[in-house]
């Protein structure tokens, strides 16, 4: 999609109209076609050359919303030319249409050929800040194109090869690390894990680091390219879509894109542990006893709770790796439980600081994510317990998933990091099958906007 600053608005493009109310110039019309204000309602006029999107409250979160809708319905019809006049412009407008523009055809045998320009009328408006929406749009749909990639056509390998793309093309370095490394640096919990696949398991970690950051932070991704369930295999239906498992992954691999585009004074560092779980002769166990990089030993109850097993190793691998830390971020399509919890479209934010998890659900709600700050006890924590080992893979009961699951990340994040630390669990908006919101069916590419708004309200 281009966009154009161009006051002058050509004959054959379409005009995109935001609505609260029934502009009077089609008041006939809309009564005629029962065109009600109602959230997300579209009215298509060919003949006028308009488009209108309804909310009932219009707000920057909206619009995006609008704009997606707007596209996707242009993306039925020949125009190749749209425009819209806004008096104060904002980020969402270009986020939003170009998010809602998003195609993944990857696997089709006709492209879709189709692009289209949209013309931004609007007063106060600067080439910067275009740029910088298309930015954190383009990497939002790197996420989806990663997420909706087959697990044949992305393994661990290929993140690798993608982190190193990225790395080269945004002044960020790249570091790979595989088997070898896990062995040599007891990392028994992220080696275990990727045994059984034909795939080497490889360490990601891109490190940005512009002059005289302000802080330091540390983003931390799942990057499970395919989760079979291993030993402990998933039922048929529920192993459908589990390509969708390297999502964290992938957030953080956009993240650092982002960032690093966008040029934001942070040292920010991305870390993903890119593994496939499956099965076979030398898969790992229910009953193995795994030791991961700090020494703590894991009983393996069920191999299906894999990602909090590379997520362990990984987030060793930071506090080592990396020091005076000030803000660790991890993402994972982690439990089922949290989108039983909260839906499919909700964000599930863990850990141990109130202020700090409220300040990404609001930066969520900033940019018209959903996210919701889930809260951990110390009752939860017992019931990780394991007779022979340090802690237990899984809870010792089926409630509260999502949360034993983040509690267990937490045995490995140090104690002077603890209160610096979150963990947001996507498995619910990761990935949908159904278009909702700037989404479409599949990768969403949620927590990007969400995190790069957090980072940015550091600054406050
Ligand atoms: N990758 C799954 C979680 C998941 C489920 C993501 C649905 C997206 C959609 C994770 O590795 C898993 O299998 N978790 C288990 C944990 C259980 C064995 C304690 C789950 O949620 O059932
Ligand atoms: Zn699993
Ligand atoms: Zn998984």
């Amino acid at each position: 999609m281009k966009i154009e600053l161009n006051k002058k608005i050509e004959n054959d493009s379409i005009g995109i109209s935001i609505v609260d109310s029934i502009p009077d110039s089609i008041k006939d019309i809309s009564k005629l076609l029962e065109y009600k204000i109602e959230d997300e309602s579209v009215l298509f006029l060919p003949e006028q050359n308009k488009i209108f999107v309804a909310f009932e409250k219009i707000s920057s979160q909206n619009t995006k919303v609008a704009m997606a809708i707007a596209m996707r319905k242009l993306l039925t019809t020949n125009y190749t030319k749209a425009h819209i006049i806004i008096d104060d412009f904002h980020s969402e407008v270009v986020i939003g249409a170009m998010l809602g523009f998003y195609k993944f055809d990857k696997y089709k045998s006709k492209k879709s050929p189709k692009n289209l320009t949209l013309n931004i009328v609007s007063k106060n408006i600067e080439k910067k800040d275009i740029v910088d929406s298309q930015h954190i749009a383009n990497s939002i749909m790197t996420v989806r194109d990663i997420v909706n990639t087959t697990p044949e056509d992305f393994y661990p390998a290929i993140m690798a090869k993608k982190a190193q793309t990225i790395a080269k093309e945004n002044d960020i370095s790249c570091e790979v690390m595989g088997d070898e490394y896990f062995i040599a640096n007891n990392m028994g919990a992220i080696a275990a894990v990727g045994r059984a696949s034909r795939h080497e398991s490889e360490l990601i970690h891109l490190s940005y680091k512009p002059q005289n950051p302000k802080k330091k932070i540390v983003l931390v991704g799942k990057g499970l390219t395919y989760d079979s369930g291993g030993l402990s295999l998933k039922p048929s239906d529920f192993m459908v879509n589990m390509k969708s498992d390297k999502g964290g992954g992938a957030v953080v691999l956009g993240l650092m894109e982002a960032i690093a585009k966008l040029q934001l004074p942070y040292e920010v560092h991305g870390i993903v542990g890119a593994v496939e779980n499956m099965v076979g002769g030398d898969a790992y166990k229910p009953d193995d006893i795994l030791t991961a990089k700090n020494g703590k030993t894991i009983e393996v109850k069920n191999t299906d709770a894999e990602g909090r097993l590379v997520l362990a190793d990984c987030l060793c691998y930071a506090q080592d790796a990396i020091a005076d830390i000030d803000y660790m971020v991890d993402f994972a399509t982690l439990t089922g439980a949290c989108v039983v919890g909260v839906g499919s479209y909700t964000t599930g934010i863990m850990g141990h600081d109130d202020r700090l998890k409220h300040r990404m659900v609001k930066s969520a709600m900033n940019c018209g994510e959903e996210a919701t700050s889930l809260p951990f006890n110390r009752y939860l924590k017992k019931q990780l317990k394991s007779e022979i080992a340090d802690i237990s893979n899984i809870a010792s009961s089926r409630y509260g998933g999502a949360l034993t699951a983040g509690l267990f990340l937490s045995e490995f994040v140090r104690d002077n990091y603890k209160q610096k630390w979150l963990h947001c669990d996507i498995a619910g908006p990761s990935f949908v099958e159904e278009i909702w919101g700037v989404n479409p069916h599949g990768a969403s590419g949620v927590g990007v906007h969400m995190c790069l708004e957090f980072i940015k309200s550091l600054d406050s």
